[in-house]
């Protein structure tokens, strides 16, 4: 009865291979409930110790980037505040090993699209029209759409540039 053999093989690749597809799953699983390989609070920052975004995106005014934050950045307070919670000990030992942190992305335009922070902050628009109230946010949560139809709407009622070369270079 070689058909059953046969049959029997198939069904093992298929077991070994959902088991490998189930392995390569649990190395991509989010760390935490945030999905984030540090529990970063936005509203514990912000809201509680009364930080300015500008202070951890500090190339908001400056540039295309807001950027976030160095680990250094981060160990300039964490290495006197709460350095026994079991969150900074971990944000400690990337401190250590002199690693950068991957956050996982919440915005990310195309490659197509060109954005530039600086010149929004310049003329007095704020984080939050963009970006709703993050620092009340517990997890960092995109808020717009990011859609052209979105810029544009801004850009009509601000009377800012429409033509596409502004956005498409
Ligand atoms: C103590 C430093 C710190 C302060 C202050 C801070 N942030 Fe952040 N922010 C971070 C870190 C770290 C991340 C990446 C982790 C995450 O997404 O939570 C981040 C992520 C973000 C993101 C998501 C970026 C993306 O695409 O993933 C936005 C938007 C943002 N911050 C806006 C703000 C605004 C607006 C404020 C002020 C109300 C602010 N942040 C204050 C550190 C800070
Ligand atoms: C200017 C000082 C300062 C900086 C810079 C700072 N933090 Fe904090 N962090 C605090 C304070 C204050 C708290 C609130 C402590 C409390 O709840 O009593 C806190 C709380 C936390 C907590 C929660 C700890 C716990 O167990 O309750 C984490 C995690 C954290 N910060 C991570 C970070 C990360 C990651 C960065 C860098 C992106 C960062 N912090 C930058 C001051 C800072
Ligand atoms: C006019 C809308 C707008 C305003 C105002 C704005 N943002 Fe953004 N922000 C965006 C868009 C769009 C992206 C996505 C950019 C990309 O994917 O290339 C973004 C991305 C980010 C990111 C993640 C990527 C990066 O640039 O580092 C952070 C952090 C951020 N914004 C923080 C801020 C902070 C802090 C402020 C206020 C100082 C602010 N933004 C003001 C629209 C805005
Ligand atoms: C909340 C309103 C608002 C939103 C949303 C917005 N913008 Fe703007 N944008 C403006 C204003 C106002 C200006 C004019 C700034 C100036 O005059 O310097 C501007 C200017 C710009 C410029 C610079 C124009 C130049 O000639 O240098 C670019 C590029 C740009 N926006 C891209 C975008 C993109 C891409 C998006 C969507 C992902 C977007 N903006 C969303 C308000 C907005
Ligand atoms: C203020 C910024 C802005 C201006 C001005 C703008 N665009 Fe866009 N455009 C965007 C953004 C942001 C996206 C990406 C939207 C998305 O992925 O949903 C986009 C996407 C596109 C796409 C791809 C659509 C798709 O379905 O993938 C085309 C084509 C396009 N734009 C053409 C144009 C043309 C033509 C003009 C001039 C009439 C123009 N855009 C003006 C911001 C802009």
């Amino acid at each position: 009865m070689e058909w059953r053999w046969r049959v029997g093989g198939i069904v093992l690749l298929m077991a070994a291979g959902l088991f490998m597809y189930g392995e390569l799953r649990a190395g991509s699983r989010p760390q935490n409930a945030s999905g984030q390989p540090i529990k970063f609070n936005h509203a514990s920052h912000v809201l509680k110790a009364g930080m300015d975004c500008q202070y951890c995106h500090m190339y908001a005014d400056r540039s295309p980037v807001a950027g976030v934050p160095t680990v250094q950045k981060c160990m300039g307070c964490h290495k006197y505040v709460k350095p026994e919670s079991p969150e900074i000990q971990k944000l400690a030992q990337y401190w250590e090993r002199r690693e950068p942190i991957a956050w996982k992305k919440a915005h990310d335009l195309p490659d197509f699209v060109y954005f530039n922070h600086s010149r929004h902050i310049k003329r007095g628009v704020k984080c939050e029209q963009c970006h709703g109230n993050v620092g009340e946010m517990t997890v960092a949560v995109r808020q717009a759409p990011l859609t052209m139809g979105w810029c544009v709407t801004c850009h009509r009622r601000n009377r800012a540039p429409l033509d596409c070369w502004t956005c498409h270079k």
